[in-house]
């Protein structure tokens, strides 16, 4: 029978001597996955420094929420401010394989630069992204995406031995109930997934401030819709993603030719695959109506009804 007390040891146990006393980086988002991760690694009583980089893809206000939560828990964190740096290296890339390959591999280097004696990276992959990254790995013609975790430079650390990864065995359930065992408010677990490349995977084409803006403000009043209704809580991931395509509408007596906006809100049990969700109509109206009236750069609003497979959950 599985304890999660007992697991929770073993693993503690684990990290202590992999790590012994060298310097540990570990890279938090706010997601849940990283959060549990810092936490365990403190509670472990390892040498770790947790860096929150803000690569500027981030959602409306997260930064501030993010240091707020961990503040709540008692975990330090440091923020390093990159988004300039993200921005001018993704400055006109349009493709999904080569913007995840550029925030990726700049993720890492940022940890490694600022934490001058790192000695070993700690990430909170699981098992869902280590089997897709293995079968991306074993034929390049079946490669998906790939995984912010799976990228050159970490494969690079991990050869060298360089690469913590204790949650690799557990699946998104099982890391939120670790995560109530080392005390993290429900708040904080029951948070939706972010991907770690951020808005980048909802912004198809070449990323510019004006497109984040528009994903920010839209992505800001869905959510703030879902949790008005009570709503958030009962599906897996919801999230505003851009689609760049001008289409002709009316705005007061004018002609507007603006971009479309797709909401989408998915059920799921590990990410391996999805189902859409049915949010009430009222729900959808609301946030329909105030995205329009609010948001400027939209003039049509979409709601995505495609399970996974053959949809993936993100836009990239
Ligand atoms: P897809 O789009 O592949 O997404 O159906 C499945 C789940 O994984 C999240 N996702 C990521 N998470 N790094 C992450 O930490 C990534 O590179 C990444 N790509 C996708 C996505 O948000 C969804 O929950």
């Amino acid at each position: 029978e599985f304890h999660i007390e007992d697991f929770k040891r073993e693993l503690i146990d684990g990290i202590r001597e992999k790590v012994g006393d060298k310097q540990v980086v570990c890279g938090v988002s706010g997601g849940v996955d990283s959060t549990v991760l810092a936490v365990l690694l403190k509670e472990a009583g390892v040498n770790v420094r947790a860096i929150f980089v803000d690569h500027g893809l981030m959602r409306l206000d997260e930064g501030d929420e993010v240091r707020n939560n961990f503040h709540r828990m008692g975990v330090e964190i440091e923020t390093v401010d990159c988004s300039e740096l993200f921005m001018s290296k993704l400055a006109g890339v349009a493709d999904p394989e080569e913007k995840r390959k550029i925030i990726g591999n700049l993720f890492i280097d940022v940890f490694w630069n600022t934490v001058g004696n790192a000695e070993m990276l700690a990430q909170g992959t699981l098992y869902p992204d280590v089997i897709e990254s293995a079968s991306n790995a074993k034929s390049k013609a079946s490669v998906i995406k790939t995984h912010h975790n799976r990228v050159a430079r970490i494969l690079e650390l991990q050869e060298q031995g360089k690469v913590l990864e204790p949650l690799a065995e557990l699946f998104k359930d099982e890391v939120r109930e670790l995560g109530v065992s080392l005390g993290i408010p429900s708040d904080i677990l029951n948070r939706h997934p972010f991907p770690g490349p951020g808005l980048a995977v909802r912004c198809p084409g070449d990323i510019t401030e004006k497109k984040l803006r528009i994903i920010r403000e839209c992505d800001d009043i869905f959510i703030g819709r879902l949790k008005d209704y009570e709503w958030y809580d009962k599906v897996w991931q919801a999230y505003a993603g851009l689609i760049p395509v001008k289409t002709v509408g009316v705005k007061g007596d004018e002609r507007s030719y603006e971009w479309a906006i797709s909401l989408r809100a998915v059920v799921s049990e590990d990410a391996m695959t999805a189902d859409w969700v049915e949010l009430p109509p009222a729900l959808l109206r609301e946030t329909s109506n105030r995205i329009l009236n609010e948001v400027d750069g939209i003039n049509r609003v979409l709601y995505d009804i495609s399970t996974k497979p053959p949809a993936s959950i993100e836009w990239e």
